[in-house]
């Protein structure tokens, strides 16, 4: 049989997930150039035994060798954060083989334990928030922290060992490290995370935060990525990043097809940076969503570059300025440069994408053939608003 290293957050707290360092791409949508961990986390009592979260399907032999590697017989207790399969996917597999087993999950979790993982009621305790659960000198608090990122998604609390069991909350996506500190990047990589899955549901986490500030919590042990033994590492930035604080930054996402719109991209940035703006470009056809997703967490500017392609925007930008929209970002402004051969259209095309977000267009730079002298002058007209604005 493979022998697992198990490392122990506390005595009798182990770490029973799986990493997926192959994985590339999640929800179909998200790029994860490093891969990603389903952790999940067994706790053994003197009485009981619970595994807060499982993995993501294909992963449950994996799961079940490491919790028998632990030397813990039966599990008494899985604790669902979660309903998402990448937490909840071998929930099935570990309820057959534990059959006394029980599902200990939200309200709204129960509806989903039973429809996707065929739980059935007897099987299954819904919590409440601050419910408790003694598993023996290891005893387990349930939050109620709705909409991180999903309606059931709940946390779980050691309060002996004084740990915090977040699920998608604080997590990333790298396989890389167990302990945050051996992983050199991982707040850019936390940021990018938080971009693509929790900047949606800011006010959800900003209430999640004020929740557990009556928590003395020594240890954050999230579902991806790395644990954090010194939580304010992730605290400090998720409390910038729930609150909408922004950077004097902006984000620049373009495409270009005969170079127009990448000339006014780049010279934008120049002068932005000249005014002591820092800026973050983004070429479409070879950015990755997840760099924009991070970008966008602390922009206060956005400005989108598009040519007009069939009377409209070129598609990959028609795709990231809907992907704008729907990620929520807290920026403040945007704007437009963009060019054209016969017909224009691309501006009025952002201009309808955009205007479900609230955010004000401070102007656009919308040219027919290359950027003349007098296009580079517009465009260093709009470096200036951006700059007073910011
Ligand atoms: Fe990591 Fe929402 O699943």
């Amino acid at each position: 049989m493979k022998k697992y290293w198990i490392p122990e957050l506390a005595e009798g707290v182990s770490s029973v997930g799986a990493r997926d360092p192959n994985r590339r791409l999640f929800d179909s949508l998200i790029p994860l150039p490093q891969g990603t961990t389903y952790n999940c986390y067994l706790i053994r009592g003197s009485e009981a035994t619970a595994l807060i979260d499982t993995v993501n399907p294909g992963f449950d032999k994996e799961l079940l060798a490491r919790v028998r590697s632990t030397g813990a017989g039966e599990v008494d207790y899985v604790v669902m954060n979660h309903a998402e399969p990448d937490h909840a996917g071998a929930i099935s597999e570990v309820m057959r083989i534990y059959p006394e087993a029980r599902l200990i999950t939200s309200k709204q979790g129960a509806a989903l334990a039973k429809r996707y993982f065929n739980v059935p009621d007897e099987r299954i305790v819904v919590v409440s928030d601050g419910e408790r659960l003694a598993l023996g000198g290891k005893t387990l608090q349930f939050l109620e922290t709705p909409m991180l990122h999903w309606p059931e998604t709940i946390m779980t609390y050691l309060i002996e060992d004084r740990i915090l069991f977040s699920c998608d909350f604080f997590g990333t996506h790298t396989a890389s490290g167990f302990y945050a500190s051996q992983v050199p990047e991982v707040i850019s990589f936390a940021q990018r995370y938080f971009g693509e899955i929790m900047m949606p549901f800011r006010s959800a986490g900003a209430n999640a935060l004020k929740k557990l500030e009556s928590l003395e919590i020594t240890m954050i042990a999230p579902s991806h990525g790395p644990v954090y033994p010194e939580p304010e590492v992730i605290l400090e930035p998720y409390r910038r990043w729930t609150s909408a604080e922004t950077a004097k930054k902006v984000l620049i996402v373009y495409i270009s097809m005969w170079g127009t719109t990448a000339h006014m991209a780049e010279y934008l940035t120049d002068r932005l940076l000249s005014h002591g703006i820092e800026v973050a470009i983004h070429e479409l056809t070879s950015a990755d969503l997840g760099d924009i997703a991070r970008d966008l967490v602390d922009s206060r500017a956005i400005v989108l570059g598009s040519p007009t392609v069939l009377r409209g925007m070129h598609p990959l930008a028609a795709y990231a300025a809907n992907l704008v929209v729907a990620l929520r970002p807290p920026a403040e402004y945007a704007a437009f440069i963009g060019s054209y051969g016969w017909s224009g259209g691309a501006l009025k095309q952002v201009e309808e994408i955009l205007s479900p977000s609230g955010v004000e267009i401070v102007g656009a730079v919308d040219i027919s053939g290359p950027a003349t002298r007098q296009a580079l002058e517009e465009i260093e007209a709009l470096a200036d608003r951006l700059t007073e604005r910011l």
